[in-house]
Parts: structure tokens; C-alpha cells; sequence
């Protein structure tokens, strides 16, 4: 997509069956919900997290937190499959050793969108970011370092996977609104993981 910025179609494929029961084990511990940002306004995506740190928004900003504010206790951990699937990806896009102890999971039902964002509240830059896909495809838009950058765009599929770092850690990123349908191993639906070494 760009340097540091690969896409690996299909890659998460041979992980699907355990990972889409992990995430539904996650999902029972703590489910999802759409969270406000700090200017009010309540997300179309609704997310979840596991990991030792959860990414979070409310009305005082955005930040890790090992605990789900909605529960008062740590995140689920993170599955081992997660780990594997993760570490795999980023190994084939060039960067070794990828541990990440954060993993959003973000659920996607028809129109919902995320606006054009950079993932920048995490300390270590150094480590890149893998974006799993799966369920409905979805338009994934991916600029340049300046918001202003025109974005291309790609289709996501199920078991698609983005990688960025390197040079193009700090990219601005975003998914068009959801079209309608239905998924044969996900329904109504696209699930989203996105991991982070966070901490
Ligand atoms: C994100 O940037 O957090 C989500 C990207 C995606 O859903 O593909
Ligand atoms: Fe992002």
C-alpha cells in the first residue's frame, strides 16, 4: 500500500475457526458497546478489547486502560491464537518479534464508518500495526502522514490483513460506511482486530 504498509490477502484464513470462537468467548466477558468521544458524540463502530491494555474513549479523551471501564476489572487476555495470527502477519511484512498487548476488536454493522485517523496513542511507534478483517468487506481507506492526503482505497475481505509501520506508522486511515449483506461465517456484520503494542 505504501512503504511499511502491506496487505496480506487472505492471510487470516487458516486461523478463522479459532479465532472467530475466541472472540466470541471475549465477547460474553466483555461485550460490545459504542463508546463517546471527547467531543460527545457516540461511535457507529461498537468495540471491545483484550489484552493487557484496552483502548478506550470517553468524554475526557482517548487512552489505554488495563481494565474495562464498563466492568471494573481487566480486559480478557489476550487468546493465544491472537498472538500467533499477529505475529505471523507482521513477520511476513517485515517486522519480526511483533508482541502486542493491545488488540481493539471493532464490530462494523451495515453503515457504520470510521472516520480518517491516525493511531498515535500508543508509546512505541517502532512496533507496527496489524488490522485483521473479517465477516462483510469492507473500503478501507489509507492516506499519506498528512490528513490532507488523498486516500486510496481498498476492499477488505474476510481474512484480509493490513500491516503498517516503519515509515508509514503514523498513516491516516479510515473504513467507508459498511455496505449491507450477509457473511456466511459472520453474518450481518464485519469484525475488525486491530493490534498494538500499546505500553
Ligand atoms: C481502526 O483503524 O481502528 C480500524 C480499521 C478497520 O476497521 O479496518
Ligand atoms: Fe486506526
Amino acid at each position: 500500500m505504501a512503504e511499511g504498509a502491506v496487505l496480506l490477502r487472505g492471510f487470516a484464513r487458516s486461523f478463522e475457526t479459532d479465532v472467530i470462537a475466541d472472540i466470541g468467548a471475549i465477547v460474553a466477558q466483555a461485550p460490545f458497546r459504542h463508546m463517546v468521544t471527547p467531543g460527545g458524540h457516540s461511535m457507529s463502530v461498537a468495540m471491545t478489547n483484550c489484552g493487557g491494555a484496552g483502548w478506550v474513549t470517553d468524554r475526557t479523551g482517548y487512552r489505554y486502560d488495563a481494565n474495562d471501564p464498563a466492568a471494573g476489572k481487566p480486559w480478557p487476555a489476550m487468546p493465544a491464537s491472537f498472538r500467533a495470527l499477529a505475529g505471523l502477519a507482521a513477520a511476513e511484512a517485515g517486522f519480526a518479534d511483533f508482541s502486542p498487548d493491545a488488540c481493539l476488536i471493532n464490530r462494523y454493522q451495515p453503515g457504520a464508518r470510521m472516520s480518517l485517523h491516525q493511531d498515535r496513542d500508543e508509546r512505541d511507534l517502532g512496533a507496527p500495526i496489524v488490522s485483521v478483517s473479517l465477516g462483510l468487506p469492507a473500503i478501507f481507506l489509507f492516506g499519506g502522514l498528512k490528513r490532507s492526503d488523498k486516500p486510496q482505497r481498498y476492499r477488505l475481505e474476510h481474512g484480509d490483513i493490513a500491516v503498517w509501520g516503519g515509515p508509514a506508522r503514523l498513516n491516516f486511515h479510515g473504513v467507508a460506511p459498511l455496505a449491507d449483506g450477509e457473511h456466511v461465517l459472520m453474518g450481518r456484520q464485519r469484525i475488525n482486530l486491530t493490534f498494538r503494542k500499546a505500553r
